[in-house]
């Protein structure tokens, strides 16, 4: 009889057309930053390449506010709600044409699985402009007064795990509310957002309304400091949130700031073993566990521990780590050597911190940035592990006794973003729902989205909602005079 070997089904390249340099998309065109300063992105999982983008300073950052000032003042906040919602509904439209062309640069730029940009991220960020235009028309009546007003310019500032998503979360509620942008997408994947910014043209969005300026971390440190922007919404690090959060502390600009986290995901012994198996492995191995809200830290019942981590094991020994452009793939290539680095070095400590480290067996490329899929077990909440945000595909291993211990492990952190809970009775899901202190509880699930569903969390996981109405409010000042 034949060797059935593994066949691998790679999506095609060609549908991407990836220029070999970009400009800044300021005032509805492509143009050169004032200093002609580039940086290179490159394939993750190739170390390749793939385009020259332009780097903004404070000039080009300047230029991209005053843009965005004059398009609020004469055009946006000018232009009907209504008329507003048919920019959303058609950029909604281009993005599902365009599906496959994004999901293929997405995961060109990003390192993660194609099957999960062709399936999540793009369908989601077409799904958020459709949602956020059908609020166009009512926005009189979602609680803001009678005619609730935009907040302005906002500056917004991105991460690289979903960049076309987190672009969708942040352009599509400011856009339909009146409001204007400077939108930033992190240094190591630009590409989608620029995409992007030809969508806007191809939509016939008035020019300026959306500008997007490619740089780093200082390019970003200029758009929250720059005097005329009136919110900022920022997705990253807790670090980089605590700063903004100073710089802007002694000025009337808003900010909504998505941070990090380290959820709990609770199986208790009354838990469906397999199907909590399949909710722990997405869990933490879905985006290569680059998610804020990435069940990183698993507490299990202890009478059921030994069981749970035998089939965790057996799971995850069918995980296949590798190529992103193969359809096939679970887990993709570390966004970057920074972040592959970050990881070595906080999973070194948990070795050193006396906890045991399991991976199944696998082979990774030669070429690019990999980290196999890890377990650790012996952790204890002291542990580096078991408190700080790894952002890899590494899962901390905690048990417990009884339900309020349970509860007291999975609330001893400083974040509070997310959690889980695996249970066959529906009273206790509600009693430790009720108790857990996080943002967005999943139960007998995880790492569920959808647009209505208001995103954020507690304590230095953030401030503020993003998504559903209250993610609107965000980018709306009430009307106070006319609600009273
Ligand atoms: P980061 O917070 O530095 O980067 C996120 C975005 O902020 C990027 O666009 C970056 O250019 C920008 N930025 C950096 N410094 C800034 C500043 N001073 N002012 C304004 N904007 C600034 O995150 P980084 O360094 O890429 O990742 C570090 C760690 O942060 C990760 O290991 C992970 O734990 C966490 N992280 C959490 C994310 C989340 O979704 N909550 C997303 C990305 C990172
Ligand atoms: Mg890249």
């Amino acid at each position: 009889m034949s060797n059935f070997e593994y066949a691998s089904a790679p999506e095609s390249k060609a549908i991407a057309n990836i220029a070999t340099s970009y400009g800044l998309f300021i005032g509805g065109k492509f143009v050169d930053p004032r200093k002609g300063k580039s940086f290179e992105t490159i394939n993750p999982a190739t170390e390749e390449v793939l385009s020259k983008i332009g780097y903004a300073d404070k000039l080009d950052v300047d230029l991209a506010v005053k843009s965005a000032r004059s398009a609020f003042t004469k055009i946006w906040s000018k232009t009907p709600a209504k008329e507003r919602g048919k920019y959303l509904y058609r950029i909604a439209r281009i993005l599902q044409e365009r599906a496959r062309e994004f999901a293929v640069v997405e995961t060109l730029d990003n390192g993660k699985p194609i099957r999960e940009s062709r399936d999540t991220d793009i369908p989601l960020a077409a799904a958020h402009f459709f949602y956020h235009a059908g609020w166009a028309d009512k926005l009189e009546y979602a609680g803001f007064g009678n005619k609730p007003k935009p907040v302005g310019v906002v500056g917004q500032i991105i991460p690289w795990n979903f960049p076309l998503l987190m672009l969708a979360w942040k352009i599509a509620p400011a856009l339909v509310a009146g409001n204007t942008v400077v939108l930033k997408p992190a240094e190591t994947t630009p590409l989608t957002a620029l995409l992007f910014a030809q969508v806007c043209q191809q939509a016939g969005l008035p020019e300026s309304v959306v500008n997007i300026i490619t740089g780093d971390g200082i390019t970003g440190a200029a758009l929250v400091n720059h005097p005329d922007i009136n919110k900022v919404a920022f997705t990253g690090s807790t670090e980089v949130g605590k700063a903004i959060a100073r710089s802007i502390s002694a000025t009337n600009k808003r900010a909504t700031l998505e941070l990090g986290g380290k959820a709990a995901n609770l199986v208790f012994e009354d838990a469906a073993i397999d199907e909590a198996v399949e909710g722990i492995v997405n869990g933490i191995f879905f985006n290569q566990g680059h998610v804020c809200c990435a069940g990183s830290r698993l507490l299990v019942q202890e009478n059921v521990a030994d069981e749970v981590l035998e089939k965790l094991k057996a799971r995850m020994s069918l995980i296949r780590v590798g190529d992103p452009m193969d359809k096939n793939t679970d887990l993709g290539a570390i966004n970057s050597k920074e972040q592959l680095k970050r990881i070595h070095e906080i999973t070194k400590s948990g070795d050193a911190e006396g906890a045991n480290r399991w991976s199944p067996e696998c082979k990774l490329p030669s070429k690019g940035f990999w980290y196999p899929p890890t377990i650790f077990t012996g952790v204890s909440q002291s542990h580096r592990i078991a408190r700080e945000e790894i952002f890899g595909p590494v899962l901390s291993v905690l048990t417990f006794r009884t339900p309020a211990e349970g509860i007291e492990k999975a609330n001893n952190t400083m974040y509070g973003l997310s959690a889980g809970i695996w249970s066959d009775k529906g009273a206790k899901i509600l009693w430790a729902a009720k108790q857990l202190k996080a943002g967005v509880i999943w139960s007998n699930t995880f790492n569920k989205f959808d647009p209505a569903s208001p995103f954020g969390g507690y304590k230095e996981s953030g401030w503020g909602r993003e998504g559903g109405r209250h993610g609107l409010s965000g980018y709306l000042k009430s009307d106070v005079k006319a609600s009273k």
